[in-house]
């Protein structure tokens, strides 16, 4: 459904993201995982075709959904594709909510824009929408404003907006950040039945690796700019090849009873300014060797799963 290979993002000579790949198939779910700064946004925003609005341009790599390249697609049919065959939910409601328009308007002009309805259908459809997303009293809802909802039902109804094109392909970048941890629990647990529902794709942008471990099928571990881990979540969290994976996993805390011990990961992530040369994660690898400042490892795959470390393993 989506395969991204080997892409590349740069901003004038700075390129913050480089090598990234992986593949999503439909009713998929794709964990990407990462510390803040590690490219996670650019690399939903290379696929929603938004990178030129800050100024960033795709210099390698391929993006293909259902069959056709991306990178290459004109503004126009982008357009079209966005919204459309391709929803999008951000970190912040208030981005794709327009505060002085009611509900209703905001979600119907989705079906109207994208499937040609008229503008009864689209109400009969956010309507129902509503519905399955649990709001309660949906065509009530549809009067009030923005500012007359709390966070996590704001979310639901950019949710909503997402899903009224009938998207084969959610990109969903931290969509539970701004929200209590409550909240955040069913936004995610309402996102993973989606999927199963409707036989979704989704790309679920998370800093946060338990709920990549409940809610995905594959994971892609972003490092400086940098898929350095990605696979199956059962292999990649059954046996984690690369330190910094391993770090991270180190970090979820474990349930109450068991030995609660967070593993901090020593030292700060690098900005774009200043990757390191060779590997980025170096200057904070416990497993470092010379040829690890030097040179920048290529990936090794093995299986479903591939790994960008000169020294792979499980952890000694
Ligand atoms: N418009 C831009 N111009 C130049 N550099 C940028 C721009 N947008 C992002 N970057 C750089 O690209 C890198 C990756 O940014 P990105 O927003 O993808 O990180 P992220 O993983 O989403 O982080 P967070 O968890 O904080 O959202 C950062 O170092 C950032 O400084
Ligand atoms: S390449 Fe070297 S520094 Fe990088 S993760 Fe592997 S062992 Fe650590
Ligand atoms: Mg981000």
């Amino acid at each position: 459904m989506l395969e991204v290979s080997n892409l590349e993002v740069a901003f004038g000579p700075v390129a913050p993201l480089s090598g990234v790949s992986f593949a999503l198939d439909k009713g998929e779910t794709l964990g990407i995982v990462g510390e803040s700064g590690s490219g996670k946004s650019l690399t939903a925003m290379s696929v929603m075709g938004l990178l030129p609005l800050s100024g960033g341009r795709i210099t390698a790599g391929s993006i293909v959904f259902d069959g056709q390249e991306l990178t290459t697609l004109s503004e126009p049919a982008y357009r079209r594709l966005r919204g459309g065959r391709i929803g999008l939910i951000t970190q912040n409601p208030m981005t794709s909510l327009d505060p002085l328009q009611k509900i209703g308007p905001q979600v119907d002009k989705v079906a109207v824009l994208h499937l040609g309805m008229t503008a009864r259908e689209a109400r009969a459809r956010t309507v129902e929408i509503l519905g399955t997303l649990r709001i309660p009293e949906p065509a009530l809802i549809c009067e009030r404003y923005p500012h007359q909802m709390s966070g996590g039902m704001k979310q639901r109804i950019v949710i909503a907006m997402a899903l009224a094109a009938d998207p084969d392909v959610l990109v969903a970048d931290e969509p539970t950040t701004a929200l209590d941890v409550t909240v955040q629990a069913q936004i995610i647990r309402l996102l993973d039945d989606l999927v199963k529902e409707r036989d979704l794709s989704l790309v679920l942008i998370t800093h946060d690796m338990s709920v990549v471990a409940q809610t995905c099928d594959k994971v892609v571990v972003m490092y400086a700019g940098r898929a350095i881990e990605h696979g199956p979540v059962g292999a990649i969290f059954g046996a984690p090849q690369h330190p910094y994976t391993q770090a991270l996993i180190g970090c979820i805390p474990k349930g109450l009873g068991q030995d609660e011990q967070l593993t901090g990961i020593p030292g700060t992530v690098p900005t774009v300014l200043n990757y390191p040369k060779g590997c980025p994660f170096h200057p904070r690898c416990p497993r470092a060797q010379g040829i690890c400042a030097t040179d920048r490892p290529a990936h090794v795959t093995q299986g479903d799963s591939a790994v960008a470390c000169h020294f792979p393993g499980e952890r000694a």
